[in-house]
């Protein structure tokens, strides 16, 4: 017993003076160790006398278990102070520092991804405003004041500008097509250009209508272009696009800019349905005059097409209202 207290006191400075892992490692082993003081105490009970045994060895146990605690309890502080090799790392992470990672926006995958592949086929990026005028968005591309086709795109007027004239009105652009007329009223042919960028329509919202989204249009003039061409450029984009082997469809379509126009589908591979994915044709005569690009030497193809769409078919995004919701859950899937 007396040979017990003197370890206690022993111990109990020791620990005192402890500051770093290894120190407290020392003790664990000159004590508790296989050769440690406490241990020869313990092993040695066997040769008391039943009673001795009873009384030393109860006291012996529980300045074991003491002890141990204090070295957990003190190596845990230790521990958290210097860091490094060997940490409990339920120190470390707690849960006020949990660690989020960003991703980033479909619509920016998929717009990189679509720029990316026009630009492998020597395509250039155009840019043209949102808020355009009634000029560029309607009579330059053949859609004149009073054409019943202006139908085809329910329109957000811009207010203060209302009075103007001469298709001066301001309005947020409903498609990107203007971005040909100003692109064509700068350069000289030979070109193609993509234009991605958002458009506003006047309508109600459903599941996959949107006031507000997001268009690539496209446009080639040369010599001798056709719509073997047409073709060819459209079957490669969205082939690699959707990077399956898809059935394509090129069906005739109205849009007064193009002559003649088709719409496109395409048929992903075990679907029965085929999906609208775009509208195109080669561009009117009568849009080439109007910005001075003589239509018996020069002939152009020009398509349109719904980024939020693709980016639905292609993640199987079930409602367009999403894309803009806020919604965390929805944005960190991608
Ligand atoms: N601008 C059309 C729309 O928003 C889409 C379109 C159709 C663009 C045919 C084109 C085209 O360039 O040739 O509905």
């Amino acid at each position: 017993m007396e040979e017990l207290e003197k370890i206690e006191q022993e111990i109990k400075e020791a620990l005192e003076t402890a500051k770093s892992k290894e120190a407290l490692e020392k003790i664990r082993i000159a004590y508790l160790g296989r050769s440690g003081k406490l241990t020869a105490i313990l092993r040695s009970l066997k040769d008391f006398s039943v009673e001795e045994r009873r009384k030393t060895g109860a006291a012996a146990n529980k300045l074991r278990t003491e002890i141990e605690k204090v070295l957990d309890e003190k190596e845990k502080k230790v521990i958290g102070k210097e860091g490094g090799r060997g940490e409990d790392i339920t120190l470390l992470v707690l849960p006020k520092d949990k660690v989020y990672f960003g991703s980033l926006h479909p619509l920016t995958i998929v717009g990189r991804d679509i720029k990316k592949i026009f630009t492998s086929m020597n395509f250039s990026v155009a840019e043209g405003p949102e808020a355009e005028t009634e000029y560029y968005n309607f009579d330059a591309l053949n859609i004149p004041a009073n054409h019943p086709a202006r139908e085809m795109w329910d329109t957000f007027w811009v207010k203060s500008q209302t009075d103007a004239k001469d298709g001066k009105n301001l309005l947020m652009r409903t498609h990107t097509s203007p971005v040909q007329i100003r692109f064509m009223e700068k350069h000289k042919p030979p070109f193609a250009i993509i234009a991605p960028g958002r458009v506003f329509r006047y309508e109600a919202t459903d599941s996959s209508h949107e006031i507000n989204f997001h268009q690539v249009e496209g446009l080639a003039v040369d010599k001798k272009i056709s719509l073997a061409n047409l073709k060819f450029v459209v079957e490669e984009f969205f082939s690699r696009f959707f990077e399956e082997k898809l059935s394509f469809r090129f069906r005739p379509s109205y849009f007064p800019f193009v002559e003649p126009g088709v719409e496109v589908d395409i048929k992903l591979p075990g679907e029965e349905k085929w999906l609208e994915v775009m509208g195109a044709g080669m561009v009117h005569k009568r849009v080439l005059e109007g910005v001075r690009i003589d239509s018996e030497k020069w002939q152009g193809f020009a398509f349109g097409m719904g980024v939020e769409r693709l980016a639905m078919i292609k993640y199987g995004i079930p409602d367009i209202r999403l894309f803009y919701s806020g919604d965390l859950r929805f944005i960190k899937q991608f």
